[in-house]
């Protein structure tokens, strides 16, 4: 490998298991092929192949094998590559900040900074960058939130002494995926993702969500850590990062893959033939470390999601996590409750059962052998869940500060009739 990349390549640098420092391990070529489609390549690095202890970054589709990989999907960037890149916020602010809205993926890959999900990083230096020691803080969330603000009203960050600081401020926190205002910050030696409301939400988003994630864990589901900070008049919602760990030397960061990639599936929902919890539940099978304990667990998570009407459960809000050499699902996050007016029909994002995305508990259940659960358990769980979610869901919801008017807006995401409907195939 020659030691600079030209414009449409880039080194891809990984944190290994125990490690905090990155190391190069291959190199990505953005191309197109004869009919004008681009086609992305990925080669390991010689020396990182040889070297002590190296891992996949992709254990299903890019193997440690001295190869060229090719692929045509997600505009030719490898799934496992497209996981670290930012998706509609961290692009929009990535475009802010360049003042360019024509950024090409490999833009995307190397203008984010390295807080980014998972534990590869990019360059056009063969040489990785030392790892980043310094992240914005809570106390920065005030400042944070006014510059979503200003990037939601397409507004020009204002023209004050510390513009250029501020711009900084916001850049050094935006290359996690999703489409929510959101910025990382450091907070009692550990990394948190800020989820900040836009004045156009229906509930306060911050608050609601954290409910749903506490529900969720009385139903039994493996959330992550969050909680609501309230800033002014403002609720912010942080959710801890299980990518990252803190050690002395810095952090370690754990690889990542989002079920899109498992599913090798595209991104547009229209072409969304490949998005199945069926699927994926195969795919988590072959990839986890623990199978027994994530195919049921993500069983619990397509019931649950049934439950609340989360709607948005499309495949990069699932997604597996390795901390050291072992994949397996990583805990859950971003369920959202939905209000949709059919009360009789409500489809999730991916096909949970033979009457395809149809959030019914009959139609949950036509697949459950799948997920390691005999019938009979299966329909217990459903049963408990539905219980948990129809008995709590108001209390936890008041308990978590979601305000009484709130309460009435979302009270007809749960447990909603058709979840219960004869289902006709
Ligand atoms: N606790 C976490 N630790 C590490 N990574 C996370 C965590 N929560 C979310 N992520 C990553 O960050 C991305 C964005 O987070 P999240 O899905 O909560 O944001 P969002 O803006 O609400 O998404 P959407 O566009 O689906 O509405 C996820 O797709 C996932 O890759
Ligand atoms: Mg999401």
């Amino acid at each position: 490998m020659t030691s600079k990349t030209s414009e449409n390549e880039c080194f891809v640098y990984i944190t290994l298991p125990g490690q905090t420092d990155f190391v190069t391990a291959g190199k990505f070529v953005l191309a197109k092929d004869r009919r004008g489609n681009p086609t992305g390549k990925f080669v390991y690095g010689k020396s990182y192949l040889e070297s002590d202890n190296p891992v996949a970054i992709d254990p299903l589709e890019l193997k440690l094998a001295n190869k060229t990989y090719e692929t045509n999907l997600l505009k030719g960037v490898f799934g496992a590559l497209r996981d670290s890149s930012p998706d509609y916020w961290g692009r929009r602010v990535i475009e802010k900040r360049s003042g360019q809205t024509e950024l090409g993926e490999i833009d995307y890959l190397l203008h984010s900074p390295d807080d980014r999900a998972g534990a590869l990083g990019f360059g056009r230096n063969m040489e990785p960058p030392a790892p980043r020691r310094k992240f914005n803080q809570t106390m920065q969330l005030q400042r944070l939130q006014e510059l979503a603000d200003a990037i939601i009203a397409d507004e020009d960050i204002p023209d004050e002494p510390d513009a250029e600081q501020a711009q900084d401020l916001m850049f050094g926190g935006t290359s996690m995926g999703g489409a929510r205002p959101k910025a990382v910050v450091e907070d009692d030696n550990a990394l948190w993702i800020a989820k900040f409301n836009r004045p156009d939400d229906k509930w306060n988003d911050a608050r609601v969500e954290h409910a749903m994630m506490m529900l969720a864990r009385d139903c039994g589901i493996h959330m992550a850590d969050s909680r609501v900070i309230t800033i002014g008049d403002r609720d912010v919602l942080m959710v801890k990062r299980f990518d990252r760990e803190h050690t002395k030397a810095g952090y370690r960061r754990g690889r990542m893959l989002s079920a899109l990639t498992l599913l090798r599936a595209d991104d547009d929902p229209m072409r969304r033939e490949n998005w199945s919890y069926i699927s994926l539940v195969e795919e988590l099978r072959r990839i986890s470390s623990q199978p027994k304990k994530d195919a049921p667990e993500l069983f619990r998570r397509m019931v649950f999601n049934a439950l609340i009407s989360n709607i948005d459960d499309h495949p990069r809000n699932h997604a597996v996590v390795a901390m050291d050499t072992e994949w397996k699902l990583s805990p859950a996050y971003d369920l959202t409750p939905s209000t949709p007016i059919s009360t009789e029909h409500r489809d999730l994002a991916l096909e949970c059962g033979d009457m395809k995305r149809f959030a019914n508990a009959e139609n949950l259940l036509t697949q459950c052998k799948r997920f390691y659960l005999e019938p009979d358990d299966a329909r217990n769980i459903i049963d408990q869940m539905e219980a948990i979610v129809g008995d709590n869901w108001y209390a936890v919801a008041r308990r978590e500060e979601v305000t009484e008017k709130d309460c009435e807006t979302i009270s007809t995401a749960f447990n909603y009739p058709g979840f219960r409907l004869a289902a006709v195939a």
